[in-house]
């Protein structure tokens, strides 16, 4: 590994960067915004007792949220690499670079299940638009939810489509197709959701539901909120897996880390809570269960839809906002690969993304089967689905995070860290609390969040 650092440095290849700060911003929020805001998110909440949860979340933010995101972003820029090279590069002739690892060992693993559900979004904009969803009940919705997800051909073609628009996108390289797409895609994502949030305000009796969902019930607090709360600030920022630290490593010098991980997660944020407002109160008007998982937004919230006049437009534009989303944040995820395979393989960038997106499909063809044929096949007692996420999201996430923010705190070390946010003069005022944070605060909690995570659950 070391020897391919130097041999770069001899051949002096030169690496890709970000156009602009306002491309990068729309990149890395555009990692950050998906189906962890639009879906999980308002799940998540209605499952912590509503407002109490908001409330948990915006300090978790602060806490952990915030000051991983700069530890990446300047891990990243520090070492210029992907998620393997900034160790070997920042800790040479040491076993760092297996911290590595974990995260892209995780990229491929979320990334092939988070491409199924990405390809249901994909059908339910056909669905849609060719009038399938119209006119249908939740019980008809459910059905149609059975037939799409459960009949072997649908989940798979759709789940290839996506992957292939993700690799399409990848391909042109950092500058030419992950910023220039981010630009297409994100405006589109603020104003479906804008669009969608007016709509929803004209709801009648829409205000129980807002109340409910930011009314702080503090007796609906305990401590499985905060884990709650913890798990989502990592899932929806793009944490621990590499993603914050592979853009970062494109960052021009003179870019503002601390300033720019802040509007970031205030934009993330701000997604997650606008996502809330449009799909909890819609609930709350129609009087239907904030029921979890899938149905939330596959079968329930089109339901919703159903109630009003231009059904299938409203019903479009979601479908939309959420495929949307979830390309944004899928790029991020083979990019991590991507630029692994690139600059310590020496692959292509043709060939490495061709190759992971295919390699992410194969791996993601049981989940997309698992809710049909492969109905009732377990591992250790969950189905293929259940089981790639928990030990992506469970173990290999945290864990991930947890050496990486070890690396910054403690061996690379805060003082050298704060250097690099600090050159060219950019200004870091919060480094003393930055770095008691990083050191402490974060390593304690994610290393508590890990070790209960992994107590069976029941
Ligand atoms: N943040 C994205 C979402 O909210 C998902 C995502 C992208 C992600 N990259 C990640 C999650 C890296 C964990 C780690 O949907």
């Amino acid at each position: 590994m070391i020897r391919i650092n130097q041999d770069r440095k001899k051949k002096n290849v030169k690496r890709e960067s970000w156009g602009s700060q306002a491309g990068f911003l729309l990149a890395t929020v555009g990692s950050a915004v998906g189906l962890g805001n639009v879906w999980r998110f308002p799940t998540v909440t209605a499952l912590n007792g509503g407002g109490a949860f908001v409330l948990v979340y915006l300090v978790i933010i602060l806490l952990l949220g915030l000051p991983v995101m700069i530890a990446e972003l300047t891990l990243g820029r520090a070492g210029k690499s992907n998620v393997i090279g900034v160790f070997t590069r920042l800790a040479p002739r040491s076993k760092w670079w297996l911290a590595g690892v974990l995260p892209l060992a995780a990229s491929f693993i979320i990334l092939s299940f988070y491409a199924v559900i990405a390809g249901w979004t994909l059908l339910y904009i056909f669905s849609s638009l060719a009038g399938f969803t119209a006119g249908l009940d939740t019980a008809g919705l459910a059905s149609l939810f059975a037939v799409l997800t459960e009949t072997p051909v649908y989940p798979v073609a759709a789940q290839a489509v996506f992957l292939i628009l993700t690799v399409a996108i990848v391909v042109v390289g950092v500058k030419k197709g992950i910023e220039r797409w981010g630009l297409v895609l994100m405006p589109g994502i603020f104003l479906f959701l804008i669009i969608l949030f007016i709509r929803t305000m004209f709801f009648k009796g829409v205000w129980s539901g807002i109340a409910w969902f930011l009314r702080p019930n503090l007796a609906a607090l305990s401590f499985s909120t905060v884990l709650d709360a913890v798990g989502q600030v990592f899932f929806s920022f793009s944490l621990g897996m590499g993603a914050i630290l592979t853009y970062g490593s494109y960052l021009p010098r003179d870019s503002d880390i601390p300033r720019n991980s802040f509007y970031i997660s205030v934009v993330d944020l701000g997604v997650a809570i606008l996502a809330g407002l449009i799909v909890i109160p819609s609930l709350f008007v129609f009087g239907l269960d904030p029921e979890t998982g899938p149905g939330l937004i596959f079968i329930t919230l089109p339901a919703v839809f159903n109630t009003i006049p231009l059904s299938m437009l409203w019903a479009t534009l979601f479908f939309l906002l959420l495929a949307f989303a979830a390309l944004t944040s899928a790029i991020s995820m083979l990019e991590v690969i991507v630029a692994y395979l690139i600059e310590e393989l020496r692959w292509t960038r043709f060939t490495a993304a061709a190759a992971a997106g295919a390699g992410v499909f194969l791996l993601g063809v049981p989940a997309a089967l698992s809710r049909g044929v492969l109905r009732g096949v377990l591992i250790g007692g969950l189905d293929i689905f259940a089981f790639l996420d928990f030990i992506a999201s469970n173990l290999m996430l945290p864990l991930g995070g947890l050496l990486l923010i070890i690396f910054v705190g403690w061996v690379w070390g805060v003082r050298k860290a704060a250097r690099e946010i600090r050159t060219l003069g950019v200004g870091f005022r919060l480094e003393g609390a930055w770095s008691f944070l990083v050191r402490f605060v974060v390593p304690l909690a994610i290393g508590y969040i890990l070790i209960s995570g992994l107590r069976p659950k029941g």
